[in-house]
């Protein structure tokens, strides 16, 4: 079985690399193509180096750009490479522009494709990742989902329930695998920094970021707690400048991107998180560390209704509220099902019994055709 597995920004690095180590223990031929979406060596390289993923086998050299012009450039490199390496499969992760770039690529070549993360819905559609989530899932044939809430949402939008699979969350996978090397760091005596004694901090949501004055109120509430809880803030390079150009206190310290056993060594200590990323929502349910999403709404309900994850929004008042509750109240310590460390076993399962099982139906094939899903509105 041959498997073109795609990864191209910092979380599908962290989301591909226990994938592709199932599916080579079953003796797939994985071929690994990096879109460089992400292409710093503090948003790329050191993932692969401190996860031990391989090199990949092919890189796309898209880069950055607006979404036409990024989702173009990963198209129009992926297709001809598709096609010369012509796979049983084609795997996706997450909700990037290279995740729908090329699935898209591969559901016009007619190639099965799974979707690992599928379901997930922040009913948001101003954001971009909800339109590649709900894209990517449109053209999937395999919908690998990560909790029940996205399992609920794809049977909803009318997707053959022998699409769906209940397979578990594969950054908890990387999590667990990893999360001993990370405490071994010597990150906080680096720092200077206590057990218990910060917050983390991590900012990149265009929503948050890209507005200066969207981002002087969080700023501002960041301020205000800080002066309770000094605040370790790992900068995104999107929102470095503007992050330096806020006007922060010295007790919200900037820091450059970190490698991922430093940053999860980091969170794995903290008093409390404030976020708007999707992969420290989960993390920090696992962690059982308490969680702010700073937006309006989350794609990861589970987090939580069975996690340590408040959505709080950006109103700066209401933020400083639930950081002092939450360090004042603690959250309760609770853990999704199947969020266990064997999501990826349960996918190379999957993928395999799928491949082997050909031909397999495509979502519209007319003599079972599910009704289209539901526009996604906000
Ligand atoms: C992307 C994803 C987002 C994900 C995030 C993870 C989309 C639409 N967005 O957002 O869902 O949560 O990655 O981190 O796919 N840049 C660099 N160096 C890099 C990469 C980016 O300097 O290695 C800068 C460039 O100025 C670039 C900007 O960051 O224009 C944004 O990068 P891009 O990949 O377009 O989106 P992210 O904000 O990183
Ligand atoms: N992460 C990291 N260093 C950082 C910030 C985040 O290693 O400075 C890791 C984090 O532990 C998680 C992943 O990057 O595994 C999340 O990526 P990001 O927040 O960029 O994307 P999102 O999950 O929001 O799509």
């Amino acid at each position: 079985m041959r498997v073109v597995c795609v990864a191209g920004a910092r979380p599908n690095f962290v989301k591909v690399t226990p994938v592709v180590g199932a599916l080579t223990d079953r003796g797939a031929d994985v071929v690994l193509v990096h879109t460089d979406q992400h292409y710093d060596e503090a948003m790329s390289d050191v993932f692969l180096s401190e996860l031990g993923l391989r090199a990949p086998d092919h890189h796309l050299g898209a880069g950055s750009g607006t979404h036409a012009r990024q989702t173009a450039a990963v198209m129009v490199a992926f297709e001809p490479l598709l096609d010369a390496l012509g796979p049983d499969v084609v795997v996706v992760v997450g909700d990037v522009n290279s995740t729908l770039a090329c699935a898209l690529v591969a559901a016009k070549a007619g190639c099965l494709l799974a979707h690992v993360e599928a379901g997930l819905r922040s009913r948001d559609w101003s954001m971009p990742e909800e339109i590649n989530r709900v894209a990517t899932d449109r053209l999937s044939d395999v919908l690998l989902a990560p909790s029940p809430d996205a399992v609920a949402n794809l049977e909803a939008e009318g997707y053959r329930s022998d699409q769906i699979h209940l397979v578990g969350n594969v950054m908890v996978d990387t999590l667990l695998a990893n999360l001993d090397r990370a405490r071994e760091r010597p990150v906080l005596e680096q720092l200077g920094l206590q057990a218990g004694s910060y917050g983390l901090v991590t900012l990149h949501r265009p929503a948050n970021v890209d507005d200066p004055a969207d981002l002087a109120a969080l700023a501002s509430a960041l301020a205000t707690i800080s002066a309770e809880l000094p605040l370790l803030l790992p900068t995104h390079p999107r929102a470095r400048a503007a992050l330096e150009a806020a006007g922060l206190p010295a007790t919200v310290r900037l820091l450059p991107p970190l490698g991922y056993l430093d940053f999860i060594a980091l969170e794995a200590s903290a008093a409390l998180v404030l976020t708007d990323s999707g992969g420290v929502q989960e993390e920090t349910t696992v962690l059982g560390v308490p969680c702010l999403t700073l937006r309006d709404n989350t794609e990861r309900p589970i987090t939580v209704t069975s996690g340590t994850n408040t959505v709080v929004g950006r109103d700066q008042e209401r933020i400083v509220a639930e950081a002092r509750r939450v360090l004042a109240e603690g959250v309760p310590r609770r853990c999704p099902g199947l969020w266990d460390g064997k999501a990826a076993e349960r996918i190379a399962d999957v993928v395999s019994a799928t491949v082997q099982r050909r031909p397999w139906r495509r979502p519209t094939d007319v003599d079972d055709l599910a009704p289209s899903p539901a526009p996604v509105v906000g």
